[in-house]
């Protein structure tokens, strides 16, 4: 695991842009992981820059979502689906049918759908101030896949800032498993601010701890990058 840290989300976005279009370059054809919510915004923001400036083209680039929620329609503002088209899909030269997300129709062969299409190669994640990683809340088994899971009430409380009001925020979601995270072939965290500096010290102390999913990644050896700003890392032990 390599711990990257710098001034701003912004850096932080830019970095690992850069990082993913030497990567398309290398294979046109590669499957992205994508994940929602804020800390991946200025990465999308990038990226779009970026390959416009460079002439990327993601025609054969398919992308596999974490996560999404239940019970909301793929057209609701607060949907996954929705997030990503506005964030980026749109911008992007994409080919129709190259968008997968885990939905109650496919949760019990998503994994085998992202297997069927030789794996993924570059997984983006957040990380929840509970330590989620996609909607795999605390104590959720290691060797989990693709699964509907109940929201942690932290987490509803953490989305509600998203919805007029906390009774809108769905309490179950569809989520890739610890499992089907770890099977990627390299993965960046992304993490700024306060918040998620207690999460991020517990991740750091180097071995798995169930009560903190995004520690399962101390499992995975090599091509593990979290980038970090300064207040994310701050209650990192020295
Ligand atoms: C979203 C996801 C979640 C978020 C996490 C952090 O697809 O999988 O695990 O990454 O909740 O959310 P933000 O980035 O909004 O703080």
């Amino acid at each position: 695991m390599e711990v990257i840290i710098l001034d701003n989300k912004t850096d932080i976005g830019l970095a690992i842009a850069k990082e993913i279009i030497k990567d398309i370059k290398n294979n046109p054809k590669l499957n992205l992981g994508l994940a929602t919510g804020s800390s991946p915004l200025p990465l999308y923001k990038s990226l779009i820059e970026l390959s416009k400036l460079e002439n990327i083209s993601f025609k054969d680039i398919t992308t596999f979502n974490l996560d999404e929620y239940c019970g909301l329609s793929n057209d609701n503002k607060e949907s996954y689906h929705y997030f990503m088209n506005e964030n980026l899909f749109k911008y992007l030269d994409f080919s129709n049918n190259s968008h997968y997300f885990p939905s109650i129709d496919n949760v019990n062969n998503y994994d085998e759908i992202i297997n069927n299409h030789g794996g993924i190669d570059i997984q983006i994640l957040g990380i929840g101030a509970n330590g989620h990683i996609a909607f795999n809340e605390p104590n959720t088994p290691i060797d989990s896949v693709t699964h509907i899971t109940n929201l942690a009430n932290k987490t509803i409380l953490d989305n509600s800032r998203f919805f007029s009001n906390i009774d809108e925020v769905p309490t179950k979601a569809i989520t890739m498993g610890l499992s089907t995270i770890l099977k990627a072939k390299k993965i960046y965290l992304i993490a700024t601010g306060k918040n998620k500096a207690e999460a991020i010290s517990i991740m750091l102390k180097g071995k798995y701890i169930k009560e903190c999913p995004a520690s399962a990644l101390n499992l995975k050896k090599d091509n593990v990058y979290i980038y970090l700003d300064k207040d994310a890392a701050s209650l990192i032990s020295k």
